[in-house]
């Protein structure tokens, strides 16, 4: 019997999905052992070109109403927000006991928990394998293939837009909103591209994937926050002198009996196999004590890995199988406590501008020794007397509140000419 879907949001994805079943129906009906059929749609403006064919699909006004249709058996919400009709047709759907298929990483890392509970009450399913890193099947590889491990560390490049960005200042020494532009021209940015670029999106991403690796209720607000915004092309050159390259990522950690979760751009050893990982492709390493270290990677935004990964759940519910959200029930999550990032220990790169004197140095030195930081390296080129002169400092492991300390204490003396610059450095 043909599995009846009704898709909620016709935009990038939406449209990739609609193509995708049209185009692969074959190996898509063998694959989930019956046809699946979009049999209604939802969208802001009927008149709109999507390039896909919507002929003998009903059109529906309100997409909450895809949740009772009498022909729909899915739901596949592909609006975004945490909020608004997509949160109203999830809630609406599984309230009926129909399952739900969404890419929405905001939902999910906002409101998951009720949605899970509600999903585990009706014993309905609900799936977002697109939410986190488009095309990889991270959901299905953390939550499934690696189910036997405790997972230790979850580390990835969890947004496509940011490492697009990140790439095209390293290789092609452009200009910030250029790229940004390109990216939002190739469908890759969310609505609000702030979202990306401030590390938002990465961290929805990072609350999923540390609820599914620590069985731990989605902790979104837990996330520490730093985007991309303040990274500058002469850091991204000092990176590279250094043997580095500077990446967004997300991380997230078993500390004592705590989980750290954070999400802001690293310095990350040019030898590590995910400084290698560009444009708008995505990355995800896992550690787990019997499997040990491993990466996915792939394309993470776009119409085509993201129609992908939602078509893959469709199968996945047509062929009846589904696990609990989060990989084990409500009931065994654990709510460990977060770490904040006041106690993270980690070598730092530190870019300060300064006036080119004698004894400027010594200044920022003695601040240092005074919160006990060790330094690694120091870097300054040329000599520019009593002008600007850029000097990166490296640091051995040191913690993030004396290095907050420090830095307050460098910041106010008078040779100090900007805010310094502050990214932790990660091993990748
Ligand atoms: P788009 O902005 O391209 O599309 C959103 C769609 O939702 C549009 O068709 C729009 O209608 C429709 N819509 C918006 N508001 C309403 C409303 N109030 N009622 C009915 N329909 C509405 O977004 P994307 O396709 O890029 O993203 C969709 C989801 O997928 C988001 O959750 C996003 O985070 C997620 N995602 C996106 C990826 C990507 O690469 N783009 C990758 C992974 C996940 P209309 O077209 O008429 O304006
Ligand atoms: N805006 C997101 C990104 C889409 O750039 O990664 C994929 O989730």
């Amino acid at each position: 019997m043909t599995l009846r879907i009704g898709v909620a949001g016709l935009g990038t994805v939406g449209a990739g999905v609609l193509r995708l079943l049209q185009e692969n129906a074959a190996v898509v009906t063998a694959r989930a052992g019956r046809p699946i059929a979009v049999t209604a749609v939802s969208a802001r403006d009927r008149k709109r070109d999507r390039g896909v064919a919507l002929a003998g699909l009903r059109w529906l006004d309100d997409p909450v109403a895809l949740a009772t249709d009498p022909d729909v058996d899915v739901v596949v919400e592909l609006i975004g927000g945490s909020e608004g009709p997509a949160r109203d047709l999830a809630e609406a759907a599984l309230a009926h006991g129909r399952p739900v298929v969404t890419a929405n990483k905001a939902l999910i890392a906002v409101h998951g928990a009720a949605l899970a509970q509600m999903a585990e009450a009706t014993d309905t399913p609900l799936a977002f394998e697109a939410a986190v890193a488009g095309g990889i099947p991270v959901i299905k590889a953390l939550r499934e293939g690696l189910a036997a491990n405790r997972i230790s560390r979850i580390a990835g490049i969890l947004n496509g837009t940011c490492n697009y960005i990140l790439t095209a200042i390293h290789e092609h020494k452009q200009e910030f909103a250029d790229v940004l532009a390109e990216a939002q021209a190739l469908g890759y940015a969310e609505a609000d591209p702030s979202f990306d670029i401030d590390g938002i999106d990465a961290a929805h991403k990072l609350a999923i994937l540390a609820a599914i690796a620590f069985g731990r209720p989605v902790a979104f607000d837990a996330v520490y926050v730093e985007g991309i915004r303040n990274v500058s092309g002469l850091d991204v050159a000092f990176a590279e002198e250094l043997g580095y390259r500077i990446k967004l990522l997300g991380t997230a950690r078993r500390m004592g009996g705590g989980i750290e979760a954070r999400v802001h751009p690293c310095l990350v050893p040019r030898t590590a196999p995910i400084a290698r990982v560009d444009g708008v492709f995505n990355a995800v390493v896992a550690e787990g004590d019997f499997v040990g270290r491993v990466m996915l990677e792939g394309r993470g935004a776009g119409a085509g890995p993201t129609a992908s990964a939602v078509v893959a759940d469709l199968i996945d519910i047509a062929r009846g199988r589904f696990t609990p959200v989060w990989g084990s029930g409500q009931a065994t999550l654990t709510d460990l406590p977060d770490v904040p990032i006041a106690q993270h220990v980690g070598p730092y790169y530190l870019r300060l501008m300064v006036v080119d004197r004698p004894g400027v140095i010594a200044d920022v030195a003695a601040a240092l020794r005074d919160y006990s930081i060790s330094l690694g390296s120091l870097l300054q080129h040329g000599r520019s007397p009593g002008e600007a002169v850029p000097v990166v400092l490296v640091t051995h492991d040191t913690q993030e509140a004396a290095m907050r300390a420090a830095l307050a204490r460098i910041a106010t003396l008078d040779a100090v000419l900007e805010p310094p610059a502050l990214i932790r450095i990660e091993p990748g």
